[in-house]
């Protein structure tokens, strides 16, 4: 039985595997709209979400399946005090396939190590989001042609933001990858994330001002500043707009950047941005919805 707890947890070829089967469905939608007949998803959603959840569901319905779970852990009896273990070995019960998020970081390999059916690890607090990275490879490689030899700048909230971890260690595994990294010093990437970048021997700096780097980059991933991980709502306030992109700070960028989010947005995209022909993040959202009908074939042994 297969897992998806973190993004290494598959090899490039299996990552390219799924992206072939995802760039399937997208040609072929009708010959997977029964795959999954009599197959369940539940997800269990402790923490709030509106594309994951909603993709997971979207992705399993349109392969023929059905779904069950909740949205929130005070509808669940993780209320009443029941164990991350206990709930998962429950709901393996029930269903074939589970999706998960969780506000504490290792909470799906806990489940991983207690389940009977395939767990997704559907971002675990300010450490992973295996399945957000499948998303934003997708939407690379259908935007580039390739996985390789290209300039990354990520920017806004480095430190929290779970979705740039796992796609650090996704992209050092491909060649000539160039990581910018824009940030105030309070939200910079953490120390266990630059090791692994420096071990990995891999291009990298660091820079607090995005129009001093703008013209290197082949692809700009904004992030939102995560205020649900923040300690103090003083130190949210002071750093949240500390990056807002706008049309003027895009005069120098290439024109075939790309520009990621993951979203939800808050205010560092500015909506004149959205028709930019550069602007690549609502493709991004529906990129993930054929990614995770992919994903779930994979983990069911159905592809
Ligand atoms: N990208 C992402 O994880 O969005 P949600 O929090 O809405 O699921």
């Amino acid at each position: 039985m297969r897992h998806l707890i973190n993004i290494t947890d598959f090899s490039v070829d299996e990552i390219n595997e799924l992206i072939d089967i995802a760039n399937d469905i997208i040609d072929n939608p009708k010959d997977y709209m029964d795959i999954c007949h009599g197959k369940i998803l539940a997800t269990l959603f402790f923490e709030p979400s509106t594309r994951t959840r909603l993709s997971f569901t979207s992705a399993m319905m349109s392969l023929g399946g059905q779904v069950l779970g909740f949205a929130e852990a005070a509808s669940s009896s993780a209320a009443k005090g029941e164990s991350v273990s206990d709930t998962v070995r429950t709901v393996g019960c029930y269903s074939d396939i589970i999706a998960m998020r969780h506000p504490k970081e290792g909470a799906p390999l806990i489940a991983s190590e207690r389940t009977t059916v395939p767990i997704i690890n559907a971002g675990d607090g300010g450490h992973f989001h295996p399945t957000q990275t499948l998303t934003d490879l997708l939407t690379i490689s259908r935007e580039k042609g390739r996985l390789d030899n290209m300039t990354i700048g990520l920017c806004g909230d480095l430190c929290f933001g779970r979705t740039v971890h796992s796609l650090i260690e996704a992209m050092l595994r491909y060649d000539n990858i160039k990581f910018v990294l824009i940030s105030p010093h309070e939200l910079r990437l953490p120390k266990y994330m630059r090791e692994t970048i420096e071990a990995a021997g891999a291009q990298w700096k660091e820079v607090e001002r995005m129009e001093d780097v703008m013209e290197e980059l082949d692809i700009l991933y904004m992030t939102r500043v995560q205020r649900e991980r923040f300690f103090n709502e003083e130190d949210y306030v002071r750093l949240k707009d500390t990056y807002i992109l706008d049309l003027d700070k895009l005069e120098k960028a290439k024109e075939d950047l790309a520009i990621l989010h993951p979203l939800p947005r808050v205010n560092e995209i500015a909506v004149e941005v959205d028709d930019d022909p550069r602007a690549k993040y609502f493709d991004q959202v529906l990129c993930g919805r054929y990614i995770r009908m992919a994903l779930i074939l994979r983990l069911l042994g159905i592809k």
